[in-house]
């Protein structure tokens, strides 16, 4: 049997978490969200979290394990020594166990006009992009929103209002998409925007989807620092 160590949490009823262990049998090709799908169904309907396409996709199975920033469904029982801590998503607000409030990130995420901005033209007309202008953007496109590397980030947990890694990755998509005639300088040319940022690197560790945001940072810090100073320099 593996023992999964479990947070447990009702803010408002209960003073703080507790730790409650479980044990699941072994398997090899358990994951350690099919650890606590067996508590669930066969040990303690009570237990609360998040999870859907058990594939790596929908990034709602988000957890810290044994210390880490996981995707609980890619991350194995097997892989572990010993009894497997989990617990919730680290620097977010908790509802339930491991099931934590997502709102704020959903505000960040919004902030920067996640949608290709265009001035003028038929919605209906077709915008053709060449294999390299879409290899331009592709890797930004493949974040899930699991939140893992805003969890993973020093600045975010310690500063909230920090609007992270995912958001600023967002805004590089579509602010480097040959479609796209947006301006989303005064979201992210801030302190709470890219100048918050430390470039510590553990954003870009975390992503299981292997997009790297802290290189969305810093080009577009490059990028800010680039438009900000022109007009001194323009004859
Ligand atoms: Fe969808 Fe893990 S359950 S990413």
């Amino acid at each position: 049997m593996t023992v999964l160590e479990v947070s447990r949490y009702r803010p408002g009823v209960d003073a703080e978490p507790v730790f409650q262990s479980y044990d699941v049998p072994d398997h090899d090709d358990w994951a350690v969200l099919d650890g606590l799908n067996y508590v669930k169904d066969a040990v303690d309907g009570t237990l609360s979290y998040r999870w859907s396409c058990r594939m790596g996709i929908c990034g709602s199975c988000g957890m810290t394990v044994n210390g880490e920033p996981r995707l609980t469904c890619g991350t194995f029982l097997a892989d572990y020594d010993g009894p497997i801590r989990v617990e919730p998503l680290r620097g977010f607000p908790v509802i339930r166990d491991l099931v934590v409030d997502i709102e704020p990130f959903l505000g960040k995420l919004s902030s920067v006009s996640p949608w290709l901005i265009r001035k003028g033209e038929d919605p209906a007309s077709e915008f053709a992009q060449t294999p390299q202008q879409l290899e331009a953007y592709k890797q930004y496109s493949m974040c899930i929103n699991c939140m893992l590397c805003y969890s993973a980030c020093p600045v975010y947990v310690l500063e909230p209002d920090f609007l992270g890694p995912a958001a600023i990755a967002l805004a590089q998509r579509y602010n480097l998409d040959s479609r796209d005639e947006g301006d989303r300088f005064d979201v992210l040319s801030t302190d709470e925007g890219v100048w918050g940022c430390t470039f510590v690197g553990e954003c870009t560790s975390a992503c299981p989807k292997h997009v790297d945001p802290a290189e969305a940072i810093q080009r577009y810090k490059l990028t800010a620092a680039v438009r900000s100073v022109l007009p001194w320099v323009r004859p």
